[in-house]
């Protein structure tokens, strides 16, 4: 199993770039945040627990993501691209990560450090707007629906995350400079970190990532 992780603060754009890297490689795209929303949805024993941490905008304990990571790995073929999104977050995370892959004779190829002014992020998570059913992201203003309110695919009805309130997304920004960003120093120790100016737009951030890991 080879990997990508997609590392970066809440609204600098994982899942948008990871859609955008899922339809032009093969890379499969595993994000935590939507497993555990599924799980909240389908009613999975995980879903009560997590919806707790994730309405402060905590994170969820580790125990129970790496559980739900293994499963998704072992669902997948053994020579299976992965590309994470939202995982690892913590130092115990990516220390179990590292045991896991070796383990199971993976690689991890790349870590893609998405960088975002803070002001920047907080517009994005105010304006994003997701389809009810084919869950599509849009931004009231970057990325509108040509239908204010309705998705361009399937005509469905768009939300707003209940954790993209303002006081959650404060929240979810210091929990991720506090836990999740002693990362990028973990993974640039090991020469794994690629640098993103994830601030330009979806276009150029997708094109520059796309060269970068080909290169
Ligand atoms: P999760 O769902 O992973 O949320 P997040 O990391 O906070 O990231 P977001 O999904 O909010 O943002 P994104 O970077 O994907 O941005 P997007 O592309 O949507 O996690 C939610 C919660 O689950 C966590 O708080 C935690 O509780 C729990 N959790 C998840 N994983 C966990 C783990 N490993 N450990 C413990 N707990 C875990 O873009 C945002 C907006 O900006 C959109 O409107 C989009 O259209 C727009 N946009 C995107 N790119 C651009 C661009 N380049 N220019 C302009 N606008 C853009």
């Amino acid at each position: 199993m080879n990997a990508i992780i997609l590392l970066g603060p809440p609204g600098a754009g994982k899942g948008t770039l990871a859609e955008s890297l899922r339809d032009e490689t093969d890379f499969i795209h595993v994000s935590t945040g939507d497993m555990l929303r599924a799980a909240i949805k389908a009613g999975s024993p995980i879903g009560p627990g997590a919806k707790v941490f994730m309405e402060k905008g905590e994170l969820v304990p580790d125990p129970v993501i790496l559980g739900i990571i293994k499963e998704r790995i072992a669902q997948a073929a053994g020579d299976a691209r992965f590309m994470f999104d939202g995982f690892p977050r913590t130092l115990e995370q990516a220390k179990l990560f590292d045991q896991l892959l070796t383990e199971i004779g993976g690689t991890l190829l790349k870590v893609v450090n998405m960088s975002v002014p803070d002001d920047m992020l907080i517009r994005r998570l105010s304006g994003r707007r997701i389809c009810k059913a084919c869950g599509a992201v849009y931004h009231m203003v970057n990325i509108p629906p040509k239908t204010e309110g309705i998705c361009d695919n399937d005509g469905a009805e768009l939300y707003q995350r209940p954790d993209d309130n303002e006081e959650t997304v404060r929240n979810r920004l210091s929990v991720y400079k506090n836990q999740t960003a002693p990362l990028i120093s973990y993974y640039r120790e090991q020469d794994l970190i690629l640098d993103v100016d994830a601030s330009m737009t979806p276009g150029s951030t997708y094109a520059f990532t796309l060269e970068a890991l080909n290169g």
